[in-house]
């Protein structure tokens, strides 16, 4: 089975190489697994919650959105999307928050640090704070459930989010799933393998200590950074130490063992702090510059990288569309035509539709028919080992957006991933077996 990976990038600022060595290059490496499906998207409704300047938005959307690109992803394997281009996200936001604690999100992190903060300062505990804020844990599961995805990596800042994707997500499978998992429950994933690069001081590198590494500067602006990186007052010719060294992490995390190795013996032969820097620049330049040359070429070519999103973002909602078709189904937001009349005084039959019958074989396995709102037969299905495979497949039927059906000498047959599932009654006319078709699709189309 496939494992779907799903992650957001908050899109507040510009990239950098501790972000690169974080997070992107880890999930483009990932992505190219055969076994995953990968979901990557702008978590650009998410900037809003934190950010009211637009054009910061904007910019920081397109240096994301080509910093991805540039280093390598590949959309036609992974799904990128921009979080803002799927309207299903902010529907199916608000299902979620109907089932939401308010207790729970009361517990969420991001904004129990603000009420403190207030607290701390003697004003209203809520001042400014905003609902965004507040409900940034169930737009996230939102973004989250509505792909079923299986495994999330994130920052340890973000694990309690996923827990509390899960949780919701558990509660309204719970609700409204009738035995069903309706979402999936996911799993936070923090890579421990990863590097956590330092910045130019020696704490984590982080735009809000302003000791970052641009990613895509031009090279002297990487060399002017990596100038600034803080080391000891030893002299060239005196033994620098690489373990107490963070321009030492930061050129381990871009080479080979056999280059660290040589480094680090270079180093504690007395190499002095100037051409160890050197020795760094030419490495990222060298992993960075093929890259940098795209990335540019994408920043001046927006309306391709329109493109490219708005693509993705078809292809995200050819999942998210028909599952939010089942979730509004799922709690009660149906349509009226498949709706019981009741009509006139008294006690009257409800109009009948097409059903689902299941039963069980004397060989014990399960099977469903489905009848006409007349009665009459439209499918039996083959036997299934299972209740639940007869059920799931007999619900796949309905919501399936084209109807695999592929006529045999005295019938048809309805196919699903490439099995037959059931069958037609026998016909020996072909307009009789089409007509049949019609039918079972009509019927089939009112169900769904
Ligand atoms: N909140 C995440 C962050 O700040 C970004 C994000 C939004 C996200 N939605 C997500 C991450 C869904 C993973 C899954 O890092």
């Amino acid at each position: 089975m496939t494992t779907r990976i799903l992650t957001g990038i908050t899109t507040t600022g510009t990239p950098h190489l501790g972000n690169y060595a974080g997070a992107i290059r880890p999930a483009i490496v990932a992505s190219r697994d055969v076994d995953a499906e990968s979901f990557y998207f702008l978590a650009d409704y998410h900037a809003l919650i934190k950010c009211d300047d637009p054009l910061r938005i904007q910019r920081s959307r397109l240096e994301i959105a080509a910093t991805w690109l540039a280093c390598g992803l590949d959309v036609n394997r992974a799904t990128f999307y921009r979080q803002s281009d799927i309207p299903e996200i902010p529907e199916l936001t608000w299902l979620l928050t109907c089932v939401a604690g308010k207790g729970l999100l009361n517990r969420a992190h991001a904004y129990k640090a603000s009420v403190d903060k207030n607290l701390a300062e003697g004003v209203d505990p809520d001042a400014g704070i905003s609902m965004g804020l507040f409900s940034y844990p169930v737009l996230m599961a939102a973004d989250i459930l509505m792909f079923n995805a299986h495994k999330v990596p994130v920052g340890r800042d973000q694990i309690q989010h996923v827990e509390m994707a899960r949780d919701i997500g558990q509660r309204f499978n719970h609700l409204f799933g009738n035995g069903r998992e309706l979402f999936t429950l996911p799993e936070a994933v923090v890579e421990e393998g990863v590097a956590t690069l330092p910045g130019l001081d020696g704490r984590k590198m982080s735009k809000s200590y302003d000791n970052t590494i641009p990613l895509f500067g031009s090279a002297s602006q990487l060399k002017d950074a990596i100038a600034r990186i803080v080391t000891d007052s030893r002299l060239p010719g005196e033994a620098k130490d690489p373990e107490s060294s963070h321009l030492f992490t930061l050129y381990q995390a871009f080479s080979s063992s056999a280059q660290q190795a040589e480094f680090r013996a270079e180093l504690l032969d007395g190499l002095s702090w100037g051409d160890a820097k050197q020795r760094l620049f030419l490495l990222l330049d060298n992993e960075l510059s093929a890259a940098r040359e795209r990335y540019h070429t994408l920043m001046n070519q927006p309306a391709e990288l329109e493109d490219i999103l708005l693509a993705g973002a078809a292809k995200a909602r050819k999942t998210a569309t028909p599952f939010l078709g089942e979730l509004r189904e799922a709690v009660g937001l149906r349509s009226f035509r498949n709706q019981v009349q009741v009509s006139g005084a008294g006690k009257k039959k409800a109009a009948k539709s097409a059903r689902f019958v299941s039963f069980r074989e004397d060989d014990g396995s399960f099977r469903f028919r489905l009848l006409d709102a007349a009665g009459e037969q439209l499918l039996l299905s083959v036997g299934f080992a299972d209740g639940k495979t007869a059920g799931m497949v007999s619900k796949q039927l309905q919501s399936a957006l084209e109807l695999d059906v592929r006529e045999h000498a005295d019938g048809f047959g309805v196919w699903l991933e490439g099995a037959c599932v059931a069958n037609s009654p026998t016909f020996t006319e072909p307009l009789e077996c089409q007509a049949a078709i019609n039918r079972l699709r009509e019927a089939l189309a009112a169900e769904g």
